[in-house]
């Protein structure tokens, strides 16, 4: 059943404490739980039902005030547990039996190798004990662990410790207390054995806080870049925000099977062991910063999510996108802020682009859902982040931090809406933001369709801006955005403009934002002697598509000369598109495809200008992704789009042979590797020039391929050259790949990435791969970052072959949905992304998509979550 936002209703119960005690066990583990119950709506017009969520439980014993209650006098089904006339307060005394050992959805409390952990948002809490768990309800935690000591030397819960000590029968036991009210998704507790690391950390008030990373004994050296990355968390916060931490110990915990990426329980976050473990030998570049953003993510939400909550999850944007916009601004001040803002956006546009123009398409406050889990989408994330951005462009940085200042003044403590906090930021800048709350409600993503006029006579540039959105289901009509639109303008010889528009009297410096807020708008500048180039949508300041009659040599200007990197890059990309699309025309006209010889010039320039960001010139010189490209097209042909992108890679690597190499040269290793020697753009850019060099063919590249996989000290080198042999049909494939696996067989997250390599391989015969993978004695449909690394990487990750127009990659998808539906409904639902988009390619593909979509909704006992995409899908 559809759960709709406009029926919230306040509880009708709240619970002020909770206090929990568990006897620990992996197969049968009791908790009693002991509630202090008032109630909260008007008594006098009748007494309310309390009921109190449950799921996967077994209850063993119920007491109201000390007094077990008689059978008849609750109600207890698969769902909840009823008291139909409760007294006004009491005490509620619940003792449930679990299986942590069987939840093999990960939700509630579960075994993860040596250890019990939980994960209780968005409700998990319920999986656990009987409890009113909707963020709301906030509560004041005493947590008791008890457990055998050899098998459970560390017990874990949110909060402070305040007793521990020894129990007969070789049995110990933990009491943590968290001062800090709280919602049931921010419990947490954590019970084996593991080693930690620790180190101090002091607040700007002068408070000393002991931070700790728990891992299994033998991750022990892998826990320094997330200890270091933690304070350097702790730091921007206080610096750019004002926020200090608020208890004595920060403990992260990583766990190898979990569903996410990580979760922020107050004081107690749980890690997916992918984003806290590095090491150079086993870590790639990428990897370490990734660790960076996730570990920032977690400690960012203790005031943006944990200190202010979420009301209902509607509202799962007023913590997500926040805390997604705080932890790309960390990330960008501690790394290349360009690079950073390239990489946001190309994630935003490969992937929520598609969700927001397809059938699971919801505004960034969705209106309703079936299962909430499905809702942790990138719209809800990444477009809710790029939503909050652009009220920092539209307010400034100074009022829009006045805002957040705000915000935390009114509602620490409290559970509360997006309008809250939109409401901080108007009242902090003097705005009206009403309009701009349809970003919250307003699903799809706008086009911006500008054309401009240039009056030689009087000197004026008129650009009139036309916003049009696409209809979402359930959305056919859409009222105009509020949009931000920063550009600038630039004269032939790409020297930035003085910006003065019509009336006014002093130009406004050579980079402005002007708003959108009706369907069209006019801006008129004047003062101009020649026709400029607009630079537009500069650090892609909106969520938007933009359509702009740009032609070749604006863009070669805008690319060399403009002051925003993300214009130089974009106007890069917008070549490499029409290119590639041209070429792709060809294809399927059986025309002959050629790549174009200004095209090849304008990379040599790059490849030789030594003065840009090695990071950056290495994403200039990237191409579109084929799935980016695929968005362009009215109907996906995945085989020309592979065709033409290849044949540019190849042709970039034929002629650019001598400059490719030449890059390389200048970018070998000088030092031994270091993570953080500021050398991970010139990596990139060297692995970037194999990948070329490789794509022309030729023994000599795949000889140098090999050399580097030889040598390399560093997993970015190695995976660099293995993921080049990963898609050469030639010997030293196998060979690199097998020994590959012998070196790093015992390490779960490198041989994450193994699998992925040959699951995105290009190579015809990698659907074979997979399915002989599936067999594999590593793969394991129970761990979500193997099914990720496996399923995912083929299907979300390798275009051309998951498309195999005959349907067996369809097939096999849908074969390891029904798998896993039984297994982990969460993961099942995430894998059914690439079956959504079924509408977008040619009737053959349609329909072989579709009869897998049938098939999964015609299983008996389907899982909600799968249920909902797959039906919402169709
Ligand atoms: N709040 C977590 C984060 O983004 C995500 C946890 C979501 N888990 C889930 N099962 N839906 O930091
Ligand atoms: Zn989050």
């Amino acid at each position: 059943q559809t759960i709709h936002q406009k029926d919230y209703q306040v509880p009708d119960y709240l619970v002020d404490t909770v206090e929990l005690s568990f006897d620990l066990s992996p197969e049968d583990t009791r908790v009693l739980s002991r509630l202090a119950i008032r109630s909260n709506h008007d008594r006098s017009s009748g007494v309310r039902p309390l009921v109190l969520d449950g799921e996967e439980l077994t209850l063993l014993s119920l007491k109201l005030d000390g007094v077990e209650l008689e059978q008849g006098s609750y109600r207890v089904d698969d769902s909840c547990l009823v008291l139909p006339d409760p007294p006004e307060r009491f005490v509620l005394e619940v003792t449930t039996r679990i299986n942590p050992k069987e939840n093999s959805a990960l939700s509630g409390l579960y075994a993860s190798g040596p250890m019990l952990c939980t994960q209780c948002e968005a409700e998990g809490f319920r999986r656990i004990t009987y409890f009113t768990d909707r963020p709301d309800v906030m509560a004041v935690y005493t947590v008791t662990l008890r457990a055998y000591r050899a098998a459970c030397p560390v017990l874990l819960a949110n909060g402070n410790l305040v007793e521990k000590g020894d129990l007969p029968d070789g049995r110990h036991f933990a009491v943590w207390h968290d001062p800090f009210k709280k919602p049931s998704y921010l419990f947490a507790v954590v019970a084996g054995d593991l080693v930690h690391i620790a180190d101090r950390f002091t607040t700007m008030s002068g408070r000393q806080v002991q931070l700790e990373i728990y891992v299994e004994e033998r991750n022990k050296d892998k826990c320094e870049h997330a200890l270091r990355s933690l304070m350097h968390a702790m730091r921007w916060d206080e610096e750019q925000f004002g926020r200090e931490y608020d208890l004595d110990t920060y403990m992260v915990v990583a766990v190898d099977d979990f569903n996410m990426g990580a979760m922020e329980n107050k004081g107690l976050n749980v890690f997916n062991s992918r984003y806290v473990l590095a090491s150079p030998e086993s870590a790639t570049d990428d990897d370490y910063q990734a660790i960076e953003e996730v570990i920032g993510h977690e400690y960012f939400h203790n005031w943006t999510g944990n200190r202010i909550t979420c009301r209902d999850w509607f509202q799962l944007s007023l913590k997500e996108g926040l805390t997604i916009f705080r932890d790309q601004e960390f990330s960008a001040d501690m790394q290349s802020r360009p690079v950073k803002r390239i990489a946001d956006v190309k994630s935003l546009r490969s992937a929520q682009f598609p969700e927001d123009a397809g059938p699971l398409a919801h505004p960034v406050r969705p209106e309703s859902y079936v299962e909430i889990n499905n809702f942790y989408s990138m719209t809800v994330y990444h477009k809710g982040g790029e939503v909050i951005r652009m009220l920092q462009t539209l307010l400034g940085r100074e009022a829009f931090r006045a805002g957040m200042d705000l915000y935390f003044e009114r509602h620490d403590g409290q559970a509360v809406r997006v309008d809250e906090f939109v409401q901080a930021m108007a009242d902090a800048g003097k705005r009206d933001l009403s309009q701009f709350m349809l970003w919250y409600d307003q699903a799809g993503t706008p086009v911006l369709t500008v054309r401009d006029e240039f009056r030689a006579g009087d000197g004026s540039y008129t650009l009139t801006v036309t916003q049009s959105c696409p209809s979402t289901p359930g959305q056919p009509e859409k009222k105009p955005f509020h949009i931000p639109l920063v550009m600038g303008l630039l004269d032939r010889a790409g020297a930035e403009l003085p910006l003065r528009l019509a009336g006014e009297t002093e130009p406004a410096g050579t980079s402005r934002t002007v708003e959108l807020r009706q369907e069209t708008e006019t801006f008129t500048f004047v003062g101009l002697k020649e026709r400029p180039v607009p630079s537009l949508l500069r650090n892609f300041c909106a969520p938007v598509k933009l359509d702009y009659p740009y032609r070749d040599e604006d863009l070669d200007l805008l690319m060399t000369s403009d002051s925003d990197p993300f214009v130089r890059w974009e106007a890069g990309q917008v070549q490499a598109v029409k290119l590639i699309m041209g070429l792709i025309g060809d294809i399927q006209a059986g025309r002959e495809a050629r790549v174009k010889e200004s095209f090849i010039e304008s990379f040599r320039r790059l490849l030789c200008d030594d003065r840009q960001d090695r990071a950056f010139l290495a994403e200039a010189l990237t191409l579109p992704t084929e799935s980016y490209l695929a968005e362009q097209m009215q109907v996906i042909d995945p085989d020309a789009i592979h065709q033409a992108r290849e044949l540019v890679r190849a042709t970039v690597g034929e002629q650019l042979a001598a400059e490719l190499s030449a890059a390389r040269e200048a970018c070998a290793a000088r030092a031994p590797y270091r993570p953080d020697d500021g050398l991970a753009g010139c990596r990139r850019l060297k692995n970037l020039s194999l990948s070329y060099l490789m794509a022309a063919g030729g023994q000599q590249a795949i000889d140098a391929c090999m050399a580097q996989f030889k040598s390399a000290d560093n997993m970015t080198d190695s995976l660099g050259a293995l993921s080049a042999l990963a898609n050469c049909a030639c010997p030293e494939r196998e060979e690199a790949l097998a020994s590959f696996y012998q070196r790093w067989r015992d390490d779960r997250g490198v041989i994450d990435k193994w699998f992925i390599l040959q699951a995105a391989s290009r190579l015809p015969d990698t659907m074979d791969r997979v399915l002989a993978l599936l067999d594999h004695p590593d793969f394991d449909l129970r761990n979500p970052n193997r099914v990720r690394s496996l399923v995912g990487a083929f299907s979300q990750g390798n275009q051309v072959r998951f498309h195999d127009a005959g349907g067996r990659g369809y097939r096999f998808l849908g074969d390891q949905i029904l798998r896993l539906n039984g297994i982990n409904p969460q993961i099942a639902a995430r894998m059914l992304t690439p079956f959504s988009r079924w509408r977008r390619f040619d009737a053959n593909r349609q329909e072989l998509m579709k009869k897998e979509l049938e098939r999964i909704l015609a299983e008996p006992g389907l899982a909600r979550d799968v249920y909902e995409l797959a039906a919402k899908s169709l």
